[in-house]
């Protein structure tokens, strides 16, 4: 299939795009590299020895975007361009709506234009604020509760009433839970701009030297040892997720959505012994206030997508803490400014 990926030079899209190579599928991305580097592109391309179209270009680019969807036969879209960070989207709510939702609806709007009309969408747990019940199904109570979770849910809604109501559509969001790891090639991973605000890049950064010591967000929360439970997955878990989804996109005025995790919760104080145990390194840490906004407990129930898709997840936190440390070693400084263009 010819898949156009948007956002494909970020932490997700460029893993997923290395799955997608790797099936035999043809790659075109759009990225404006707002929140990227070309080079992950070119590692993609060492990695598969395949090569990747690359268009560097905002999507809400319309004219730029239609050239794209005119002058290639595109079959399906992988939806994951986007503005991700929830602290900067509570203070920046106007550039998060107008990035993520502008992008989007131009995207839908070129796609009906050219009768493109197989999309998977990245949206994420965030959709369920603050569980009432555990584990999550993808049927519980949605609240958002920040601009940035509002986008998700907002495109997500668009993606239902499309299906719902015009022709020929098959759309399937999958929300992700926490994405962690890295490609073990150690060739591309998560770089995050300045200090990072997730917690297995921290760790990462303390384990090789870059930051003193992790900030242990909160140990009174009503968990096993009170510091709090996420469902982290392996990103190569996440990337298999869309390319199963892929085979799945064959039954037209059909929305799905599906939960990408593992299933396990795994507190902080876990995850900082998981990642000693993999990097061989003392990772010392302090308990500070709970972050604002920060939820005790969420994971996920992934049985939908075991039962319909046929995907679950394979790797272990251990692999995924061998992974990024991996990546962290091998790249201390993320991707550097490359010469090499595509
Ligand atoms: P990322 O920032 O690494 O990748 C997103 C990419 O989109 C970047 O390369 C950026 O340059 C590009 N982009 C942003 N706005 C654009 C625009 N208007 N036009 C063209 N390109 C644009 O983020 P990621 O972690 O790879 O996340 C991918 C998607 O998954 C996002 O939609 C994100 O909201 C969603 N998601 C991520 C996580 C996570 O923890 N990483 C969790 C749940 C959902
Ligand atoms: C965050 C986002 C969420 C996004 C997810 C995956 C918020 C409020 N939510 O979720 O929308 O889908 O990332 O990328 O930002 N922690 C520490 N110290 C740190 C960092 C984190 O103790 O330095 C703790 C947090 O309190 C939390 C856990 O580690 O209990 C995971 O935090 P983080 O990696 O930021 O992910 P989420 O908060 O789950």
């Amino acid at each position: 299939m010819n898949i156009l990926v948007t956002g494909g030079a970020g932490y997700i899209g460029s893993h997923t795009i290395i799955e997608l190579l790797e099936e035999g599928h043809e790659v075109i991305v759009v990225d404006n590299l707002s929140n990227s580097s070309r080079e992950s592109l070119v590692r993609i391309q060492n990695i598969t020895q395949k090569n990747i179209t690359f268009h560097e270009l905002d999507l809400r680019d319309r004219d730029g975007l239609s050239t794209i969807f005119d002058t290639n036969d595109i079959d399906v879209v992988m939806h994951f361009a986007g503005l991700k960070a929830v602290g900067e989207s509570v203070i920046k709510a106007l550039h998060y709506y107008q990035n993520n939702l502008e992008a989007s609806m131009t995207l839908l709007e070129v796609m009906k234009t050219f009768d493109v009309k197989k999309l998977v969408f990245s949206s994420s747990a965030t959709v369920y604020g603050d569980p009432e019940a555990l584990p999550l199904i993808e049927s519980a109570c949605k609240q958002a509760t920040n601009p940035y979770g509002q986008t998700k849910l907002m495109i997500e809604q668009i993606l239902e009433d499309i299906c719902a109501t015009q022709e020929d559509w098959s759309i399937t969001s999958l929300r992700y839970f926490n994405p962690i790891g890295a490609h073990e090639s150690g060739l591309i991973g998560e770089d995050p701009n300045g200090q990072p605000n997730n917690l297995v890049p921290y760790i990462a950064q303390v384990a090789v030297g870059k930051l003193d010591m992790v900030k242990v967000f909160g140990k009174d929360y009503d968990t096993p040892d009170g510091t709090g439970v996420r469902d982290y997955i392996h990103i190569l878990d996440l990337a298999k997720a869309h390319a199963t989804t892929l085979q799945h996109l064959d039954h037209p005025n059909v929305y799905k959505a599906y939960n990408i995790g593992t299933g396990k919760g795994i507190s902080v104080l876990e995850m900082i012994a998981a990642f000693e145990k993999a990097s061989g390194k003392i990772i010392p840490y302090e308990i500070l206030d709970r972050r604002p906004g920060d939820i005790a407990n969420c994971y996920a129930d992934p049985s939908l997508a075991r039962t319909e898709l046929g995907w679950y997840s394979e790797y272990t936190i251990e692999q995924a803490c061998r992974d990024a440390w991996r990546w962290q070693c091998d790249n201390p400084d993320g991707y550097h400014t490359p010469a090499a263009t595509i």
